[in-house]
């Protein structure tokens, strides 16, 4: 196993791997994965929705200072200088607009700078016979699913935000991209609910003001940044009213990806993986398992239900353990402690 592991790291030294949005949060995690399983990750990060200091941070966990550039990655140009400077063996593409409720208000911000910067990135990929390339997608891509664990056949559904439709075009135009370009191998990582924090607490989540997602709501409540958390609805068809979800631990989303680095081809398309749990939590219980692992209570109240929220959504993970060897690692409780530290980390700031 040892020697496995030495020879692995051994193989993947030197290999470069490109990680745009590379100090947010899902890519400042995946850059530690990657450092730590002997790749060397350079990241393109225009730091509109990160900070800096994430940076150093890295170099506390790995001792290394990874190589950042700051420019909009969809900036084909500056994107050629990069890969004229470093041979790339693989790229796994981050940056991209996030919030669900903005996308509804802001449509064109979306649909502009989510797949303008991938169309960039796969332009370039190709120009410079980059082997891999990981998207990342979200399990939005299935709107409200028929059934659940949901696996990857399922259809593609309706989603209601333009944030969930700039995901599944991306989704196309990487099909479509893979299937011309049979050289290219395009992996599709479509995420469950991320949380959690680096163990150390030293990188975590950094969300722009009011926090949309309930894992920072509920950190920022119990921190007194917030004065309620609502719960949005306890009418729902599930164990006890709230919604159910899956919540991946951000450390185990992010080895996915360095495991998603070297699949196998599928002839004349994408792979295409879910990466959760395979568990489903209710709201209720994350907040009750906050509380239980961190030893505080989290002021909170039940509200009306959040327009376009499923009931229950959670994964079928079989083909990603079964074909990348990937599981996952760390519990929920584990997820909800290291937010915590995080959280506890920032307050002191
Ligand atoms: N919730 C609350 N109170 C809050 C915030 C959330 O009760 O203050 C509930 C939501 O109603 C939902 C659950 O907590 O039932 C999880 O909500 P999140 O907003 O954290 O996550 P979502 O499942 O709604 O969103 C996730 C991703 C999105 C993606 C979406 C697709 O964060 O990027 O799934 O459904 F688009």
């Amino acid at each position: 196993m040892l020697f496995l592991t030495i020879f692995t790291e051994t193989m993947n030294k030197d290999r470069k791997i490109l990680v745009t949005g590379g100090a947010g949060f899902i890519g400042s995690h995946t850059v530690v994965s990657l450092i730590e399983s002997g790749f060397t990750p350079i990241i393109i990060d225009d730091f509109r929705n990160s900070e800096k200091f994430i940076l150093d941070r890295i170099n506390q966990i790995t001792a290394l200072h990874p190589i950042a550039y700051e420019f909009d990655c969809a900036d084909q140009n500056k994107l050629r200088e990069v890969f004229t400077e470093h041979e790339i063996g693989g790229i796994i593409h981050f940056a991209a607009d996030k919030a669900v409720g903005e996308s509804v208000k802001l449509p064109l911000k979306y649909y502009e700078n989510n797949i303008q910067s991938l169309v960039s990135l796969l332009k370039i990929a190709i120009e410079f016979k980059v082997p891999d390339f990981v998207f990342s997608s979200s399990c939005t891509v299935y709107g409200e699913p028929d059934k659940v664990p949901v696996d990857e056949n399922a259809p593609i559904g309706f989603t209601a935000s333009p944030y969930g439709y700039t995901k599944q075009v991306c989704e196309r135009i990487c099909r479509d991209t893979a299937y011309a370009y049979s050289n290219l191998k395009i992996t599709l990582l479509r995420y469950f609910n991320p949380i959690g924090a680096h163990p150390s607490g030293l990188i975590g989540e950094l969300p722009l003001g009011v926090p949309n997602n309930l894992v920072p709501f509920v950190t920022q409540t119990a921190a007194g940044i917030r004065d309620q958390l609502t719960v949005f609805g306890n009418d729902y068809p599930t164990v006890d009213g709230t919604c159910v979800r899956d919540y991946i631990h951000v450390c185990d989303l992010a080895d996915a990806h360095v495991a998603a680095l070297n699949p196998s081809k599928e002839e004349g398309g994408v792979n295409i993986f879910n990466v959760g749990t395979g568990l489903g939590s209710s709201v209720l219980e994350v907040v009750r398992t906050f509380e239980k692992v961190n030893n505080l209570s989290v002021n909170h109240k039940i509200g009306e239900r959040r327009e376009g929220d499923a009931a229950a959504v959670f994964a079928d993970n079989s083909k990603i353990s079964s074909e990348l060897g990937w599981k996952p690692k760390y519990t929920l409780s584990d997820a909800l402690a290291h937010a915590w530290t995080w959280q506890k980390q920032l307050n002191e700031k």
